[in-house]
This record gives C-alpha cells, sequence and structure tokens, in this order.
C-alpha cells in the first residue's frame, strides 16, 4: 500500500535515535561509523528516561547482527562476497526520519567499509495502532557481472530482556489450524519455519506472541507481538544465550534461505518483508486489538467494512454441482437471510469435467453439462434472490489431467529430469509464477471470470498443494525459485486489485494455510480451516484470532455429524460457534428440518445486529479454552464500549462439577448495560434483561449454568451469547 511522505527531514549521523507511537517506542543508537543498536523496546519513555536509558543497566545489541560484529549471536545477514569473503560489517552512514500519514519512518543507512554492500535498516510506526515494523534493503553497488550472494537476509533482529519470557507460537495442518503453544525461553536456538513453497501456514505460523512477565496471560502482563507480513517461506528464530552475563534473548525473523540463497547483482536493490511488532501491557489480548486495529486500517482489502454472510457449496454438494442444486441452495440462503452465495469447485472443465480431485485444474471454462445455463444464469438467478454470487478457483494450479498442461507441460514447478511430484487427488502440480507467462495466465484466469461474468462479487482462490520438487524451467538461477514464485503472485495480485479494487476476495488454501499479513493486503478474509466442527473450531479460531481479526476470520455452521470429526454437536452451539467471526453456513440446506432453517434464519438476524462489533471490535479473550477448565469465553466490544458480545462456551460437561464465574473484560466500569441473550434455548437465563455495571460484570462476573437445557448427550455443548448494550 502506498506510503505518503509529508515531511522530510535528515539527521546527523548518531546518538540516540527513538521511534514512538501512542503508548510505545523503540530506542536506537546510531552513531556515525559505528554498528548501530537497538536500546530498549516497550512502553513510550520520556526524554528524560530515554536519554537515562544506558544508566539503567540495559545492554545494547546489534540491530542487525551481521557475520562481522557478531561472533556471539547468530547472524540477520550473511553474505558470500565476490571474492569468497563470507563476512559483511554494517556502519552507520547517515540517519533520517520521515512522517507519513500513519506515523514516521526512520531509515538507519550503512556501509561496509570495505565493500560496496549498503543496507538501509527501515523502522516504521503506525502510531494510532503502537505497530512499529521493520525491514531492510540491501543495495550491491559492485563491478558488473560481479554479483554478491545473500546466504541470510531477515527482515530484522529484536534483543528482549532475559526475565521469565515465554513464547506464544503457533503449528497447525489441514483441518488442525493454528494450534497454540506456550514454552518458556530456554538457552539454544529455537526455530519457527515453513518450507511449503505455497501455504505458509499450512505448518506453522510466522506470528508469535512474546509474554515478558511469566506464563502467557490473555488479559494482563508485558507482551510483545511479531509477525512477519510474508507469503512465502520463512524462519523465525529465538537464541538464547546460556551464559549468565547474557542479558536478552534475541529474536530474529526473515525469509528461510534454505535452497533459497539470492544473487544481487550490481545495482540491484533487495528488499525485505516487513516485520511488524506490537506491545502491550494489558496481555495477549491487548496485543490481539492492536494487530487488529492494523490489519483492518492497514493491511486488509476492504478493511473496516462488514463481510457478508454467505453459504458456500463445498460441504452441502461436494462436486455434485448442478444447475438444480445450486439455485435451490441460492433460494435457501436467500430465504434464511443470506447475503451471498458462493460456488465451489466442481464447476469446470470441458475435454475432462471436474468429477473429483484428478483432473480439470487449469481449465476454467464451464461445464455446460452440469449448468447448461453457465455462470451467467446462476449470476442472474441470485440477482432474483437478492443476493450475491461468488465462485471458487484454484489459478496456480494445474492438474496432469487438463488441457491446460497439454499445452503447456514447460509451466509447472519441477526438478529437471526427475519424475513429476504430484500433490492433490495425485494429478495436481504447481503453477510457475516466476515465469511472466504464468503469472498472464493466472491474471487471465481472473481477469477472464470477471468479464465474462461481472456480476461476480466474490472470488475463493484456493491454493491446495505445496512446491514439492524445486525446479524451474524458466529462471536462470534456480535458487530464486521461491522467491519469484512470491513475486510473481504479488505482481499479479496488484493486477487484480488494479483492476478489480470492489470485488471481495477469499484466501483459501486447503483451509487456513495462507493466513499472514503479508497476502491478506490483496483479500478481505480467510477460509480459517476445513474443520467446520464446533468443538474444534473453538480451539482454531483462540489461536486464529492471536493475531488476525473477525472480520478476516471465516467461520461457518456446518452439518451434524461433523464431516471432518464426525461429532455430534448440537445446532445452537455450532451458530454460537460460527457467531463469533465472520458467519457463513457450509451444509446443505434442503436436508434440514424446518425449526432448524428457522433457528439459522433467527441467528443471521441475530447476527447482523452484532456483526459490527464481532467484525470490527476490540476482542478481550477471558477463559481459554486450553487452560482445561473446560469453557473457553471471550468477549468483542466497540471501541467506545456502548455495546458488546459476550460468548460463553462449555465445551465439555461433568455432572456436580463447579462452573467458574465468569468475569466479563473490556467493559466500561462506570457504565450501565442490560443483557439479553441471543438465542435463550427456551430457557432464560436469570439475569436476562437485567442491568449491571460494567464494574460489576468485570470484578465479580455471572454465574451461568453449566450444562444447556437440552437432555441427553448434548450437554457437553452447552453456550450462550449474551448481548450488552450500555443505557
Ligand atoms: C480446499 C478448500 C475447501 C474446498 C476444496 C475444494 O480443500 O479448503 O474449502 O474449497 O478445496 O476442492
Amino acid at each position: 500500500m502506498p506510503i505518503t511522505v509529508l515531511l522530510l527531514s535528515c539527521l546527523t549521523a548518531g546518538a540516540q535515535e527513538i521511534i514512538s507511537t501512542k503508548n510505545t517506542c523503540m530506542v536506537l543508537d546510531a552513531p556515525e561509523k559505528e554498528v548501530p543498536v537497538i536500546l530498549y523496546y516497550g512502553v513510550r519513555l520520556t526524554a528524560a528516561d530515554a536519554a537515562s536509558l544506558p544508566a539503567s543497566g540495559a545492554g545494547s545489541f546489534a540491530a542487525y547482527p551481521s557475520h562481522n560484529d557478531s561472533s556471539e549471536s547468530l547472524e540477520a545477514l550473511s553474505v558470500r562476497m565476490p571474492d569468497g569473503n563470507l563476512s559483511a560489517d554494517l556502519r552507520v552512514s547517515s540517519v533520517k526520519k520521515e512522517t507519513w500519514e500513519g506515523g514516521e519512518v526512520l531509515t538507519v543507512s550503512c556501509k561496509d567499509p570495505l565493500y560496496p554492500l549498503e543496507v538501509d535498516l527501515k523502522y516504521k510506526s503506525y502510531q494510532d495502532q503502537d505497530v512499529i515494523s521493520t525491514w531492510t534493503e540491501i543495495r550491491w553497488n559492485g563491478a558488473k557481472k560481479k554479483p554478491v550472494v545473500l546466504t541470510r537476509f531477515d527482515s530484522g533482529c529484536l534483543p528482549i530482556r532475559q526475565g521469565d519470557v515465554w513464547v506464544s507460537s503457533f503449528g497447525g495442518s489441514w483441518a488442525g489450524e493454528m494450534p497454540l503453544f506456550c514454552q518458556p525461553l530456554g538457552p539454544g536456538v529455537r526455530s519457527i519455519s515453513n518450507k511449503d513453497g505455497v501455504r505458509n501456514s499450512q505448518t506453522a505460523h510466522a506470528e508469535v506472541m512474546i509474554s515478558l512477565d511469566g506464563k502467557p496471560q490473555e488479559l494482563y502482563g508485558r507482551v510483545i507481538g511479531a509477525a512477519l507480513c510474508y507469503s512465502g517461506n520463512y524462519d523465525l528464530r529465538f537464541e538464547t544465550g546460556d551464559s549468565r552475563y547474557e542479558s536478552v534473548h534475541r529474536f530474529y525473523a526473515g525469509i528461510d534461505p534454505s535452497n533459497s540463497n539470492y544473487t544481487l547483482m550490481p545495482g540491484e536493490c533487495f528488499v525485505t518483508p516487513e516485520l511488524a511488532f506490537s506491545w502491550s501491557s494489558e496481555g495477549l489480548s491487548g496485543v490481539s486489538r492492536n494487530f487488529h486495529r492494523w490489519g483492518r486500517r492497514y493491511k486488509l482489502a476492504h478493511g473496516g467494512e462488514v463481510n457478508d454472510i454467505l453459504l458456500n457449496s463445498w460441504e452441502g454438494v461436494y462436486f455434485d454441482i448442478n444447475e438444480d442444486g445450486m439455485h435451490r441452495m441460492m433460494k435457501d440462503i436467500a430465504e434464511m437471510g443470506g447475503e451471498l452465495f458462493v460456488m465451489d469447485d466442481g464447476w469446470f472443465g470441458d475435454k475432462y469435467p471436474r468429477k473429483d480431485d484428478h483432473t480439470s485444474l487449469g481449465d476454467w471454462v464451464v461445464d455446460r453439462n452440469k449448468l447448461p445455463s453457465g455462470v451467467e444464469g446462476l449470476v442472474a438467478e441470485a440477482r432474483r434472490n437478492g443476493i450475491k454470487f461468488g465462485i471458487w478457483i484454484e489459478p496456480e494450479m494445474a492438474n496432469t489431467k487438463s488441457e491446460l498442461y497439454e499445452a503447456h507441460p514447460d509451466w509447472i514447478i519441477n526438478s529437471p529430469g526427475r519424475e513429476i511430484v504430484q500433490g492433490r487427488g495425485g494429478t495436481q502440480v504447481v503453477l510457475d509464477l516466476g515465469n511472466p507467462e504464468v503469472q498472464e495466465h493466472v491474471f487471465g484466469v481472473f481477469d477472464g471470470i470477471m468479464t465474462a461474468w461481472p456480476g461476480i462479487a466474490y472470488i475463493k482462490w484456493d491454493a491446495n498443494m505445496s512446491i514439492p520438487s524445486q525446479g524451474s524451467k524458466y529462471l536462470k538461477n534456480q535458487e530464486h525459485l521461491y522467491i519469484e514464485y512470491h513475486r510473481g503472485l504479488e505482481k499479479v495480485l496488484d493486477r487484480i486489485r488494479a483492476k478489480y479494487p470492489d470485488v471481495a476476495i477469499q484466501a483459501c488454501a486447503s483451509g487456513g494455510g495462507r493466513v499472514n499479513w503479508g497476502i491478506l493486503p490483496w483479500f478481505d478474509e480467510f477460509w480459517t480451516s476445513d474443520n467446520t466442527d464446533a468443538l474444534q473450531r473453538v480451539y482454531i479460531q483462540w489461536g486464529t484470532s492471536y493475531f488476525f481479526p473477525a472480520e478476516a476470520m471465516a467461520a461457518h455452521i456446518g452439518a451434524s455429524p461433523n464431516h471432518t470429526t464426525g461429532r455430534e454437536i448440537p445446532l445452537k452451539f455450532r451458530i454460537d460457534v460460527a457467531m463469533s467471526e465472520r458467519l457463513g453456513l457450509e451444509l446443505q440446506p434442503s436436508v434440514m428440518s424446518q425449526s432448524e432453517r428457522d433457528r439459522c434464519k433467527a441467528a443471521i438476524s441475530d447476527y447482523k445486529k452484532i456483526r459490527d462489533i464481532v467484525q470490527l471490535g476490540d476482542i478481550y479473550r477471558i477463559v481459554s479454552p486450553y487452560d482445561g477448565k473446560g469453557l473457553a469465553t471471550l468477549l468483542y466490544a466497540t471501541p467506545s464500549k456502548d455495546r458488546a458480545v459476550f460468548f460463553w462456551y462449555k465445551t465439555e460437561y461433568f455432572h456436580n462439577l463447579l462452573a467458574p464465574s465468569s468475569l466479563l473484560a473490556g467493559l466500561d466500569p462506570d457504565r450501565n448495560y442490560r443483557i439479553t441473550e441471543l438465542d435463550p434455548d427456551g430457557k432464560a437465563l436469570p439475569f436476562e434483561g437485567k442491568v449491571f455495571s460494567g464494574r460489576f460484570l468485570m470484578e465479580n462476573g455471572l454465574d451461568i449454568p453449566a450444562a444447556n437445557s437440552a437432555p441427553g448427550p448434548h450437554r457437553d455443548f452447552a453456550s450462550h451469547v449474551l448481548y450488552l448494550q450500555a443505557e
């Protein structure tokens, strides 16, 4: 996104440089000809405290360690000079500070005294969101044809003072996205990396929370959040020395250099991805609120505008697309009050009609046997029903059984001379997006669809395979493949957004495989997980909300038994879990009973009343499902705290087990709130319609019965959604 530079002031190199946000700041020391160091990151300092920093006993640590100043630490930058020298030495040459409409940008320019290598360390503040990001711009001014090879090129490094420091990180796999792991930092190096090539949140996440005051707490304590904003492979490292003289842990993050050294040509500038930090002394949820505000304002397409309530066809019909079925689903979602219908996989293919996942990716033509009136007919039918229409594509991929592959076998990624490694369905391959012809093709898929059917309001953009076998027929330097793939993707997405700024696009990658602030600027939302089991979703959505706002997080009511887990869960619980993010449906409405349809209709109507609070409000996670209490609670409040929604999920039930009373959070202690339960399930809670002060709700809380009213096997899944309106 373009940055407007409003003011430019050049400072002389030397002394302290401070970059600030409303409540935080980072302090560097960057005297000319010295190695730049970071002195401090945390709560905003007074000028006097900043001046006294060195006397506080806090050490100073290289802001961007390279292989000449870092014998005792890892490197953020490693190089191979044309003469074989493996060291780089970065010394400050100048410092400048600019302002932009959202804050400041500090540039610490460094030069290697021996080689024509220049590195700008960039620090950018997002004033109102309390985010400070960093990245580097690496330039090589060497002699013609003599490149330098970058063998490590992190976006940045942050020293973190030693203490009882814990890291919350996320794993992930298909249908089990964003599980949370909390561990104290101990001696050694801990690395979190992803080498999928395409879906960079498929196995791990490029975001971490760092709690400075012991075991991570949701509402209390000092926490630093870090998010590497990059769509490709990454490597995050925590380094802790085992000497008692070490006063810091060091955190490094950047593009993963494995099999991915970058050859920088004379005159070329390599810009590393943005690494965003946020600090809060209001616990993990405090950092989440900052990232949500920042993401909605700067990193999400149409951030700050609520997203539509939709029905997606996938779990309702899978590949069994046909015109009558689509018409019926559109009518059903329209009758329930939904706003959008999305036709998922299975609508395309001519020579090879898409009947399952073995064929047709690449052949983006309508299967007229399934849809005789074409997509134009469906768009018109959606309009007749008063809803919008969306469609699924997977444009970065092909099947080897497709007309596209037959025409362009050289467009796929695969190691030269080796058997083709095929993915999903045993026949899927990844297109080589480093190749401009492939970029043209991928753009053309999107453009072709939008040109043929301009009524389309929403595209679900999927990517269901990793790069399994490194090799491009187009690229001269195979080490550049991963980086060029993502550069190609960004170019295509830039073109798409320039031409189609209004269409909503969902990022899907085998579910939540592309949940990262590096890719979301082109997307409105993401498919959080293919797993629609409401119990597992409580956990998946909990973790995902650490860095990503509800506006972006698609949560659909699925069928029972659930298609992934086989678990039976009552409809109320399934609805209440989906209501806490961007609500949708992922089932076949025609097999629902009338009472189930009525309940969904009522839920959609309720959701419209609370949607702005959930999607655009401030999150307060309160009781974690990971804490073993059989309970999870969270609350969203509007920024002015005049309205709030409290979600209460009982994830398991034991008879006569004490239920903890539920403290609320994030309310105004001095205001009174009237409580109304959405869908009370036929049994009003004792406090229904009553008024309590915010102080009472946060200090005393409410006692919520531990079981739902349903008899029989469903007592595990009691849930309540309470709407709070200030009076
Ligand atoms: C992936 C997505 C699903 C669905 C299928 C279609 O698995 O995550 O939501 O779109 O592809 O093949």
